[in-house]
């Protein structure tokens, strides 16, 4: 069977675009299936991820380097993987992120409560309708990311994310040191064992509806 692909992109560095890529793709591969994390930004913090320990359970590739012809060098290893899971630049507009976007069945997109993070994802979102022409099929969901909830903010902003036009993912990530703690050691979330039991249960219920997102795929 072919890889389901993802790309988590948003035009905005710092919004979680590596964390929610690398939890994902931990997750995926704690439950058996083959995975590849695709490093598409040129900073390559999901390689230094897997690169600070052994134990990291899904391959990681640089892919960088492959700007515009991405999904053309994704095609060749869509029979080795069960999902591909794409981590992107900062650059909603890099022709690197429109071949992402190109190769996705999913975008993801991971948004920090804040209304100046809101305001720099617009970006990504009309990169997304430009994919569409070539790849119609692509579906696309915010990911709140860094979540406090009970907070009046939060409140306000959650209330904002209706209007930008992509649907939201029911799941989300709160803040957490374990999410850092894992990239430290360079593992999975679930490496951490029962001291991250709050965080392992979050993860797994992305990755779920993420599964579920794209069954039949
Ligand atoms: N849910 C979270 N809880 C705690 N720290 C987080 C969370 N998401 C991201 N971070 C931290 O925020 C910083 C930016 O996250 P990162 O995934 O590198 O963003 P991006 O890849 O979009 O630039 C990193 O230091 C990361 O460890
Ligand atoms: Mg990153």
């Amino acid at each position: 069977m072919s890889a389901k692909i993802i790309a988590v992109v948003n035009q905005k560095g710092g919004a979680g675009k590596t964390t929610l890529a690398m939890l994902l793709a931990g997750s995926l591969a704690e439950r058996g299936k083959r995975v590849l994390v695709a490093d598409a930004d040129a900073q390559n913090t999901a390689v230094h991820w897997a690169g600070m320990g052994t134990g990291f359970p899904a391959e990681v590739q640089d892919v960088s380097g492959e700007e515009s012809k991405l999904h053309k060098a994704l095609r060749k290893l869509t029979d080795a993987f069960d999902y591909i899971v794409i981590d992107s630049p900062p650059a909603a507009t890099a022709p690197v992120t429109a071949s992402a976007l190109r190769a996705a069945h999913l975008a993801l997109v991971p948004v920090i409560p804040s209304p100046l993070d809101l305001w720099a994802s617009v970006r990504i979102r009309e990169a997304i309708v430009l994919a569409r022409h070539k790849n119609p099929q692509l579906e696309a969901r915010l990911v709140v990311n860094q979540m406090q909830p009970n907070t009046l903010l939060a409140r306000e902003v959650l209330g904002m994310l209706p209007e930008f036009g992509i649907p939201l993912l029911a799941a989300n990530l709160k803040s957490r040191t374990a999410y850092r703690q894992c990239a430290a050691l360079g593992g999975s979330i679930h490496s951490l064992g029962s001291r991250a039991a709050l965080a392992v249960m979050e993860v797994d219920a992305l990755r779920r509806e993420v599964e579920e997102l794209l069954r039949g795929r």
